[in-house]
């Protein structure tokens, strides 16, 4: 087997198609310290991680609903029903939370990479271990209601939704690009005008 196959085959499973079972707790557990070792720069842990399965998921449909309600007041049923669905259709969620600190070295940007990088180590390891994920994000992870019942503080954003299951099918062969429509290698012009 090609040794990159794990990374050049990884790809997302749609929400709806994620179901049960969850990784266990002890899987869970796996998941979420393998996270624990995204590039950090300066070992700032600028993230933390919230797990929400079981019933907790209703009463985020709940919230999803009623910020929905709070963005538009006379959105239609169809749509609301819609958001409040979205945290039923897989049977854990984890939320990945980018904790910003003010830090002259380590500028906001790097800190919330750092967080995006422990997305997808969530997703690389539930996948490790059998489980399908997606990352997924909308209006709701910008929604300060949203913030506000999840218990974020101020210097918190949310970096998205990673849901997870047991990816049912159909199954989808995804093709991706060559790495060289999007790779140049740089030189410096010898007759550049550039100086320093
Ligand atoms: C920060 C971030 C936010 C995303 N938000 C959404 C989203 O809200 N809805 C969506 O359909 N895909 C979203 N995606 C894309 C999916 O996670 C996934 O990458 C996409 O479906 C392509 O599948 P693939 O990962 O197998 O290529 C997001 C990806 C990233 C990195």
């Amino acid at each position: 087997m090609d040794e990159l196959s794990f990374l050049t085959g990884h790809y997302s499973v749609p929400a709806k198609q994620l179901g049960e079972p969850a990784p266990s707790d002890t899987e869970l557990e796996q998941i979420l310290q393998a996270a624990m070792s995204a590039p950090d720069h300066g070992g700032l842990a600028p993230f933390r991680f919230m797990t929400i399965q079981g019933q907790a998921r209703h009463q985020l449909a709940e919230v999803f609903g009623q910020a929905t309600l709070g963005r538009d007041p006379a959105v239609d049923e169809a749509y609301l029903q819609k958001q409040q669905a979205k945290p039923l259709r897989s049977p854990l969620i984890i939320v990945v939370i980018a904790r910003i600190e003010q830090n002259p070295q380590i500028p906001e940007i790097e800190q919330i990479l750092s967080a995006g990088c422990a997305a997808q180590h969530i997703q690389l390891a539930s996948r490790a271990l059998g489980y399908g994920s997606i990352w997924l994000t909308g209006d709701n992870c910008y929604d300060l209601n949203v913030h506000q019942a999840l218990g974020l503080d101020i210097d918190e954003r949310i970096i998205g939704f990673i849901y997870v299951g047991t990816p049912k099918p159909p199954f989808e062969e995804k093709p991706r690009s060559p790495s060289s429509a999007v790779t140049t290698a740089w030189e410096s012009p010898h007759n550049s005008d550039f100086a320093i």
